[in-house]
């Protein structure tokens, strides 16, 4: 099938991608020429594992094109998905004006039917703004779908080739047949394709995210609770997570949920809940107890230095916002970091993958180590941020002769407390015994 994806972020490039290598020719079109131009070369824009071998192959073998050129990616597609950004607006609610300028261009160009995918995260009602959009600039008959995207970063190219589901929002049936063939190389497993409105579709992303960010949210207060009365919440984690109705994954307890999509994505729920004079309690609370469990791993090292960490310098190992990438939006590194050097600290800090993101932004602001070894050199502490595979099983002798005192402070819980007692540390992690 001949598909066009408008936008070469994240999402789009992994929907491209993944496209081309079950057999489509995809054409990606951006407006960012030096991307296009280096994407035409065989660069990957991104980091993401696995992503960049199905990239080459679908290049070299003519499936997967890149264009600067609206008219061109969409005249021949039969379905244009719509991966463009929609952040937040002043207000909190997702800005569309990238989403609806699209729509309005394609519409302005087509010559035949059409099949129009929001892929982007959007607001319930925004298929009917698409629609109402187009229709003002052709007679034509298109269909707009909604098709929301699970994937996770870090992990996408496995999300998207074998997901759990693949949720299709339309009550247009030629575009039903469309996207159930479209889909039906990727659910070969037996997974389902789920067919409903566009605005359940529109819900049921934010729905998703909402629901994670909740459970997170509600794990990160468990730890507190377990500082407090001296329980352990690794325990307590497996032992409700035991329970199928509350399942194993996403219960981890940390140092509050980053990145480009929970936090805007609660934020735009409970704004749209606003707007439709609905009080979304839980989302409220969700957010704040967010915000609080970002300040959680800074207030253990003032504490710990009797509120006074002025000259004091930090290794801090991980960046990113999650392991296996280099997106560092939304990090909890970057509240740590602000407030560390504030508070006249000094850092010096290692990211097997987020090292040239953090550098472009934050300059000389802190120092950067080639290694995780090399970071602890001369260090008051060390500061875990990120649950990189390369920090679970470090090398505790190296830990011992880099660090000047053997304190570590780990939001991640990466290691067994018995052991870091026998090692002599002093290890203040999440809802666990220090
Ligand atoms: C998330 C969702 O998991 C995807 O299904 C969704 O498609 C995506 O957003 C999106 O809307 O595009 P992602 O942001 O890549 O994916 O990352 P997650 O793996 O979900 O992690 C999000 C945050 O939650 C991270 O900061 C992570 O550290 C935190 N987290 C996750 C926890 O603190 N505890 C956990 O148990 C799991």
């Amino acid at each position: 099938m001949k598909i066009a994806v408008v936008g070469t972020g994240y999402v789009g490039l992994v929907t491209g991608t993944c496209l081309a290598e079950t057999g489509n020719n995809v054409i990606c079109v951006d407006i960012n020429v030096e991307k296009v131009k280096k994407m035409q070369e065989g660069q990957l824009p991104i980091y993401e594992p696995g992503l960049e071998q199905l990239f080459h192959r679908n290049i070299n073998q003519g499936r997967l094109h890149f264009t600067t050129s609206l008219a061109e990616a969409i005249e021949e597609a039969k379905i244009i998905f719509l991966a463009l950004p929609t952040p937040p607006g002043g207000d909190g609610a997702a800005d569309l004006s990238y989403v609806l300028g699209a729509a309005k261009d394609i519409a302005g160009i087509i010559k035949e039917y059409k099949v129009i995918v929001t892929k982007s995260t959007v607001p319930v009602g925004t298929a009917d703004k698409v629609r109402a959009v187009m229709s003002k600039e052709t007679n034509l008959e298109f269909a707009v779908v909604s098709n929301p995207e699970f994937l996770r970063e870090g992990v996408a190219v496995e999300d998207f080739m074998k997901p759990d589901r693949v949720v299709v929002g339309t009550t247009d049936e030629r575009a039903r047949k469309l996207m159930g063939e479209l889909y039906a190389p990727y659910v070969r497993q037996g997974n389902p394709v789920i067919f409903m409105d566009e605005r359940s579709s529109e819900l049921t992303k934010y729905a998703a995210n909402s629901f994670l960010a909740t459970k997170i949210s509600f794990m990160n207060e468990i730890a507190n609770m377990c500082e407090l009365v001296g329980a352990d919440v690794d325990m307590v984690r497996r032992g409700i997570g035991a329970d199928e109705r509350i399942g194993k994954r996403f219960l981890f307890a940390g140092i509050g949920y980053g990145g480009s999509c929970f936090p805007k994505d609660v934020q735009a729920l409970a704004k749209s809940a606003e707007e439709n004079q609905y009080d979304f309690q839980i989302l409220n609370s969700v957010m704040s107890v967010n915000e609080i469990q970002k300040k959680v791993l800074v207030q253990k090292v003032k504490k710990f230095y009797n509120g006074d960490i002025a000259g004091k310098h930090f290794a801090l190992w991980g960046l990113a916002f999650k392991p296996e990438t280099d997106d560092i939006r939304e990090a909890p590194a970057l509240y740590i970091i602000d407030e560390i050097v504030a508070a006249g600290g000094t850092i010096t800090a290692y990211d097997p993958e987020a090292m040239p993101n953090i550098k472009n932004l934050l300059g000389d602001k802190i120092k950067y180590a080639e290694d995780p070894y090399q970071a602890l050199d001369g260090a008051d502490a060390l500061l875990i941020v990120t649950e990189w595979s390369v920090f679970r099983t470090p090398d505790f002798d190296q830990l011992t002769s880099g660090l000047q005192s053997k304190v570590i402070f780990d939001g991640r819980n990466l290691y067994d407390l018995d052991k870091m007692e026998d090692c002599g540390f002093y290890y203040n992690s999440i809802g666990r015994r220090v």
